[in-house]
């Protein structure tokens, strides 16, 4: 456990140092007194390299073993390294190699891999630079999500995953029962009051009405949680399981949530900038070249804030020809989130003030009649990465928007009852981390940027 990781070696290790290095080879290369190894140990991209004379080899050290993919622990002296690529490497002089990974059938040769390939290993790809950049990062990007809220005094609610409430309305929940499904005729109606729960439950599609309960008791809180939604979007930014993060703050206004929304968005940024540099090195490279200056500027700008009406008229003055109409009351595609993001505003741009046709039934209603008070945070390159609103207050409002809708509004009772006692104005947004981590690092598709995908016929693991 204590023994040093190669991030730590490759930064401070000193010439002479005895160490013991455990990991995964990534490459063998053979000279002719010695052979040459790459170790990683996951703490970072780099490897360590390490060298064993051949003589010393055969004499004492079994070198066979080493190959791609096959676990080693090494011993040895850190020395100066003559090479170009590396300040120093480890001469081992003891080897264990605990797991082979016979080169003819380890499926994770040196080549580079295609991402759709590797979504079908994912149980070997976290051994890949590419993934295995993308869960640092995502790592460094869950610390620095409970830093941002914990320094502001944020309460981190754990909202239930199982629900008997809709949070969004939009009947997309996954099922949780323990009837047995092959035996029942749903053409009679089920009686859910023999079901586990005794009525109908799901998984989450957001912690939000359950944060609601207690920003109404310590005015700022948050979640973090898994959450699943049963829409068939088979697309590159939609998973069926994501992580998201929801911030709920009572005496806060749709402008205040604005101001929480970009701030901690910048926050983010800025860690990742200073805490993951070598990773983010890694992306610029190969995987969206300009990203790192790119997410500077961005950490340091003023987000564009534009109504949905705004939006549309910007949409109709473009030159360009989209795939799905624009019109007022229609919901943006990603197509126009991303013309507004990267033609019009060249980056982020918070939308505010949508038809409520289009949006759930909990967000405050404007005097119009006709608008909600929501706030879209759109990025470039992936459309829509947070979606909030200031929450509807006013009991008799939002009942009647509830029925409106044709939702259940004793199913909704707790939520309304927060209305009816000590209600205050309220506000939240949720931010769905895969789309986070998708946006800094470049990667094209969503599902490698969480380590088991669950989508639409995906479920592997
Ligand atoms: O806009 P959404 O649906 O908003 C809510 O769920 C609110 N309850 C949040 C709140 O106000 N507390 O989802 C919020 C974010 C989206 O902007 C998007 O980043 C992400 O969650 N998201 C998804 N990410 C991956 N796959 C999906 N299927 C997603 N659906 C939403
Ligand atoms: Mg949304």
């Amino acid at each position: 456990m204590n023994d040093p990781r190669i991030s730590e070696l490759l930064r401070s290790g000193r010439a002479g140092d005895r160490v013991t290095v455990r990991g995964w080879v990534r490459t063998k290369r053979d000279a002719k007194n010695v052979c040459f190894f790459e170790i990683n140990d996951g703490s970072c991209l780099a490897n360590l390299q390490a060298v064993i004379g051949k003589d010393e080899a055969t004499n004492r050290i079994r070198i066979d073993g080493i190959s791609t993919g096959a676990s080693v622990e090494a011993t040895g002296r850190l020395a100066e390294s003559p090479g170009r690529n590396q300040r120093i490497e480890l001469r081992v002089d003891e080897l264990t190699v605990p797991g082979d990974a016979p080169p003819d059938r380890y499926p994770l040769q040196k080549k580079r891999h295609s991402f759709e390939y590797l979504r079908e290993i994912a149980h070997l790809r976290p051994r890949t630079n590419t993934i295995g950049a993308v869960m640092r990062v995502r790592n460094s990007m869950s610390y620095a999500v409970h830093r941002y809220f914990q320094e502001r005094g944020f309460l981190h609610v754990h909202t239930p995953i199982i629900s008997t409430t809709d949070a969004e309305g939009a009947g997309e929940m996954f099922q949780v029962t323990t009837l047995p499904i092959e035996g029942l005729d749903p053409a009679n109606g089920v009686d859910y009051a023999d079901d586990f729960f005794g009525k109908r439950a799901s998984l989450t599609v957001s912690g939000q009405l359950e944060a609601e309960v207690y920003a109404l008791a310590f005015r700022n809180v948050y979640t973090f949680g898994p959450t699943f939604r049963a829409e068939n979007s088979n697309t590159s930014r939609h998973l069926a399981e994501f992580w998201m993060i929801e911030p709920e703050m009572a005496f806060c206004d749709i402008h205040c949530d604005m101001d929480v929304a970009e701030e901690f968005l910048k926050y983010l940024l800025d860690r990742l900038l200073a805490d993951c540099a070598e990773d983010m090195e890694f992306f610029d490279r190969w995987i969206e070249k300009g990203i790192v200056e790119n997410l500077r500027r961005v950490a340091e700008a003023d987000f564009a804030r534009i109504s949905y009406t705004e939006a549309i008229d910007r949409l109709r003055a473009a030159t360009v020809s989209f795939d799905y109409p624009v019109e007022w009351g229609a919901d943006l595609q990603s197509e126009h989130e991303k013309y507004l993001t990267e033609h019009v505003y060249g980056g982020p741009v918070i939308v505010t003030d949508y038809p409520k046709r289009i949006k759930a039934f909990y967000m405050k209603q404007n005097d119009d009649g006709e608008t909600v008070r929501a706030m879209d945070m759109l990025v470039p390159r992936l459309g829509e990465i947070i979606g909030g609103s200031e929450r509807e207050d006013d009991h008799d409002k939002l009942l009647r928007r509830i029925e409106e809708l044709g939702l259940n509004a004793e199913e909704y009772w707790w939520y309304l009852e927060l209305r009816a006692f000590g209600s205050a104005p309220h506000s939240g947004f949720g931010l769905g981390f895969e789309r986070l981590i998708q946006y800094v690092t470049g990667m094209q598709n969503i599902r490698d940027v969480i380590p088991f995908p669950r989508a639409v016929h995906t479920a592997e693991f």
